[in-house]
Formats: structure tokens, sequence, C-alpha cells
């Protein structure tokens, strides 16, 4: 196998998650603030890649997320939605995700949450577009304590709250630093 092609068959897995100060992801089923400016980047960066979620995370959303192959996980062997692609473990999911990359010539699996799934693929994370919202709003689902030893960020994008925005909120890119697995 060349090394190019190795390039497209290992996709970086990476987490798309808006994170608050006391690490706060969710509440009630849904988004703890309404960031329209955080909803726009998580728009443009997860566009024509796959994106896989936890179940719970799909009910949050209005619907199938256009433009992106969506990929739900549940242990729920009757669930079906039409546009959406069922896994029934995290490997299954990961392995549809890998086919569409390699179908697309995508180089990145978008996980999208929640909590649950952000726990379950976070040893095999290469990167992490992280949210710090800057607000700590009463959550029932967290984002998981990362090891400071094993992440180096990358980039750092301050803003302000637009109108649609309840806090300002930071836009980070976190690597994982090699050999401390993924
Ligand atoms: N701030 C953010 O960036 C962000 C991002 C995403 C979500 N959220 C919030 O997080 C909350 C949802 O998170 P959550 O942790 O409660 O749920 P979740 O991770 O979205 O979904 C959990 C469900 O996914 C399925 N699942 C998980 N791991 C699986 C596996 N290995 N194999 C098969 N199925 C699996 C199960 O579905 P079944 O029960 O159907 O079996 C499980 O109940 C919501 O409040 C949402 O708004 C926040």
């Amino acid at each position: 196998m060349s090394a190019g092609r190795q390039t497209s068959d290992k996709p970086v897995i990476a987490l798309v998650v808006a994170m608050g100060e006391n690490r706060a992801i969710g509440k009630g089923g849904d988004l703890p603030w309404h960031l329209r400016g955080d909803m726009r980047f998580f728009r443009k960066v997860t566009m024509g890649k796959p994106i896989l979620m936890g179940r719970r995370t799909f009910n949050s959303l209005p619907g199938v997320l256009d433009g992106r192959l969506n990929i739900v996980l549940t242990r729920d062997s009757g669930f079906t939605v039409p546009e959406v692609v069922v896994a029934h473990s995290l490997e299954d999911g990961l392995a549809a995700a890998r086919e569409d990359t390699a179908r697309n010539g995508t180089d990145e699996i978008m996980i999208i949450g929640g909590e649950d799934v952000f726990r379950e693929v976070l040893p095999q994370t290469g990167r992490i577009y992280l949210t710090e919202v800057h607000a700590a709003p009463e959550a029932d689902t967290w984002f998981p304590k990362l090891d400071e030893a094993e992440w180096c960020e990358v980039s750092r994008e301050q803003h302000e709250a637009g109108p649609q925005d309840d806090h300002s909120f930071s836009i980070v890119v976190l690597e994982r630093i090699l050999g401390s697995s993924a």
C-alpha cells in the first residue's frame, strides 16, 4: 500500500464540541445556549464530511443535516430514519464513516456528540474542534476532562457575542500530541 493511499484510508477522527467553562454541553436533551455564530462554524467545519452522533443528539436536531453523511449510533434494532446510516456499535459507525471519506476523498470523521459518544471515541481521537463558551450554565451532560499532556492547542479565535449569541466564545483547535495514543 502506498503512503498516499494510507492517508486516505486513515482519516483523522475529530470531535466537534461546544463546552462551557464548567464543561457543560447539554441540558434536557438540548444545548444549554443559543450561539448562532458557533452554529455557522459547525456547519462550515463539518460540511461534506461524515458526521457520527449518538441517538439522543440526533433527536435534538431539527432533522437530517444536509450535505453530510449522517451516521447515528443506537442499540435499538428497530431504529430507522430515511437518509440516515444507523450503526449499532462505534466500530460499525466508524467503518461507515471511513467508507464515506474514501468515496469522497475527505480526511476527517466528525464526531458531533453527545457525552456518551465523546467519552467512547476519545481514545481514538486525533483532533478536537472545541468551542469554549464563556459561561457556566446549568447542565446534565458534560465533556470529559482531557489530559493536558496529550493535547496541543494549534489555534484559537476569540468571538464576541453577536446579536444571536447568548455568550462570547472562543474556537480552539487541539491536536493530539504524537505518541500519546490514537
Ligand atoms: N455542546 C455540544 O457540542 C453538544 C454536542 C452534541 C450533543 N450535545 C448535547 O448532549 C446531550 C446528548 O448527549 P447524551 O450523552 O445524552 O447522548 P448521545 O451520546 O447523543 O446519545 C446516546 C445514545 O447513543 C447510542 N449509543 C451510544 N453509544 C453507543 C454504542 N457504542 N453503540 C450503540 N449505540 C450507542 C445509545 O442510543 P439508544 O439509547 O438509542 O440505544 C445512547 O443512548 C443533549 O443535551 C445534546 O444537546 C451537546
